[in-house]
């Protein structure tokens, strides 16, 4: 597609990381504030090199849909949050038990196990407090993005449901229902409310054929992700990583290369990418930076 070729992807995510990194640092209590401990345990674990990828996807969702303006960026902001506190609570000894995370000895190595704790609570706090404060939405935008985040956050369908069944999977034998279920739920849920996050701060609320549209694609990259992450924890190196490799086998999850071995692994993940294509149609050249992100999502080495 010759738009997703002409497009500088590089150029795009080094601007729109500007911004979110600036959105984040703005509603996020500094560190000097009382106590604190929870503020700088919350800043270390956001602002220690993520990909912003649930940000940028729903910044590039709006776009598509031709809202370019600020108003995205605090739903942007609120994804990141929410996305992080599950990264940190992920890592506790009592979940994955990770010592690496973005490159840094994991929240929990620095702050110990109970401010890490709390400031993945924190920071899921602060993400509905941001959305419940986010300018330039009506009442409505909010409304949905409210219920859109804690939908996908909780335990039917979404992230914490997913995490679940990710730990009880430790202890069962691999199956192909299964590994969909934990995947689906776990990470597809966030990145599909991260673009669907975009259609609604430009005014396409649940049932508007764009937000349809646009969710299509956000499940398609979202299984995508979640592979390319199982094929990355046999593949890849802690320098690229940022986190520690090997992590998924020692501990008998459930993945995608367990359940279908690595070469049918990546060629799942290609279809979902074809499939993320075919739902962005619709938006035509709008849409570059959406297939420009599905291909980094399926491509990237970290
Ligand atoms: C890692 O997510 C955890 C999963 C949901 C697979 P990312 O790969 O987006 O992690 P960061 O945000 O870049 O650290
Ligand atoms: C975690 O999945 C998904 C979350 C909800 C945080 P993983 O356990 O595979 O994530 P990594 O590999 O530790 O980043
Ligand atoms: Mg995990
Ligand atoms: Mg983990
Ligand atoms: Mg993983």
């Amino acid at each position: 597609m010759a738009a997703a070729v002409e497009f500088d992807l590089q150029e795009y995510l080094a601007r729109q990381c500007e911004r979110v990194h600036e959105a984040l640092d703005r509603l996020t209590p500094p560190a000097p504030a009382e106590p604190r401990v929870i503020h700088e345990a919350m800043r270390y674990s956001l602002f220690a090199g993520g990909k912003r990828v649930r940000p940028v996807l729903a910044i590039a969702a709006a776009g598509a849909l031709g809202e370019m303006g600020e108003r995205v960026l605090a739903p942007a902001c609120a994804l990141e949050m929410v996305h992080t506190y599950s990264l940190i609570h992920d890592d506790l000894p009592a979940l994955d038990n990770d010592d690496l995370r973005r490159g840094r000895p994991t929240n929990h190595k620095v702050f110990g196990e109970a401010m890490a704790i709390l400031a993945g609570d924190a920071l899921l706090t602060l993400a509905f407090q941001t959305l419940a404060q986010a300018q330039g939405l009506d009442a409505a935008q909010r409304l949905a993005l409210i219920a859109e985040l804690s939908a996908a956050s909780g335990t039917v369908g979404g992230m914490i449901g997913g995490q679940v069944h990710d730990l009880e999977g430790e202890k069962q034998a691999p199956s192909a229902e299964l590994l969909h279920r934990i995947h689906r739920a776990k990470t597809g849920a966030l990145l599909r409310a991260s673009v669907r996050f975009g259609a609604i701060s430009a005014g396409r609320l649940p049932g508007a054929e764009a937000y349809e549209a646009l969710s299509r694609y956000g499940e398609a990259i979202g299984l995508a992700f979640q592979i390319v992450d199982d094929l990355l924890d046999i593949e890849a190196t802690p320098e690229q990583l940022g986190k520690t490799p090997g992590k998924d086998a020692a501990q008998h999850k459930i993945t995608f290369p367990a359940v279908y071995g690595a070469e049918q692994s990546r060629r799942m993940a290609g279809e979902q990418l074809d499939a993320s294509r075919e739902a962005l149609r619709p938006f035509g050249a709008q849409a570059a930076a959406l297939h420009a992100i599905a291909s980094l999502i399926v491509h990237r080495n970290s």
